[in-house]
């Protein structure tokens, strides 16, 4: 990437810290937060967080560490709770804001077409790879055990892991491990998915593997939402970024405009720093 020297002389855009809302992305909505707020007690993490993505969209979300990125994914998974706004998933109410519950999921159904992926791998140590993958689907959603079964089988096998099926996690490496983990979260068959830095704790030999298999979901115009700070592979699976830094969200655009011509002094300047780093 060629973003620092282009960095460098893009122009800045002084006056405004307030969020852009891009029209052009209702198109098609998919999930769609409006003014939605977080808090913890004082810190502000979501500050009037307006967004939209489309079905088709690969949302990634970049900005400096405590600047509210997880946050943002564990409210769309509704494992925290937003004070106000509301979010809607495919035009129908998924959660509102409430503050003197602090969590209000309006539709369960919603919640289960969403799955996550962490960046320490969540898998269970005393059950088998294969056991990890069928124990939601089975105990949780009765999908009959070889049905379960068969679909853990053919995952494993699209991303090169037919052969850990009954291995414990313990015998696989970092990035195996997340491989499984992306593939317990597909077992039930999301319509969107969220990763929140799943290659930040891998040693660098094994965070390509794991970004192929992101690739690959990419290609079948999955739905997805990445917190990564990996500036390469941001670019290069995008179809939209989205800047935040101190609970606002300061930019977002294409990953080709964010990029090379970001128009917030904040985004250029947290661009410039990561990327000289890199
Ligand atoms: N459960 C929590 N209770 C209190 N503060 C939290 C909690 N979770 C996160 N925070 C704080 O909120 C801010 C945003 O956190 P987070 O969403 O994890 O940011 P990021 O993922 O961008 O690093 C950080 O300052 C963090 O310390
Ligand atoms: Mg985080």
């Amino acid at each position: 990437m060629n973003a620092s020297s282009s960095l460098a002389t893009a122009p800045s855009c002084q006056n405004s810290e307030q969020p852009i809302f891009m029209n052009e992305f209702n198109k098609g909505e998919f999930i769609h937060l409006k003014k939605v707020c977080k808090s913890y007690g004082e810190l502000k993490v979501m500050d009037n967080f307006d967004l939209s993505m489309r079905n088709d969209d690969r949302l990634v979300i970049i900005g400096p560490s405590g600047s509210g990125k997880s946050s943002l994914l564990r409210v769309l998974m509704g494992l925290e709770g937003i004070q106000s706004g509301e979010i809607n998933f495919q035009k129908n109410d998924y959660i509102i804001g409430d503050k003197s519950k602090n969590a209000k999921i309006l539709d369960k159904n919603i919640q289960k077409k969403i799955g996550m992926v962490f960046q320490h791998y969540t898998l269970f140590p005393h059950l088998s790879i294969l056991s990890n993958l069928i124990l939601a689907p089975v105990k949780v959603h009765n999908i009959p055990k070889r049905e379960a079964t068969e679909k853990a089988r053919a995952l494993l096998a699209r991303f090169g892991l037919e052969s850990k099926l009954h291995a414990w996690p313990s015998q696989l490496s970092g990035g195996q491990k997340q491989r499984v983990a992306i593939a317990r979260a597909l077992m039930l068959e999301p319509e969107l998915m969220l990763f929140d830095e799943v290659t930040s704790a891998l040693d660098p030999e094994m965070v390509t593997e794991v970004q192929n298999v992101m690739m690959q979901l990419a290609n079948q115009k999955m739905a997805m939402i990445i917190v990564t700070h990996d500036m390469h592979f941001a670019r290069n699976i995008a179809s939209r970024v989205v800047f935040c830094a101190n609970g606002k969200i300061v930019e977002q655009g294409n990953p080709e405009m964010l990029f090379t011509r970001p128009r917030e002094t904040r985004t250029r300047e947290f661009l410039e720093k990561v990327l000289h780093l890199d």
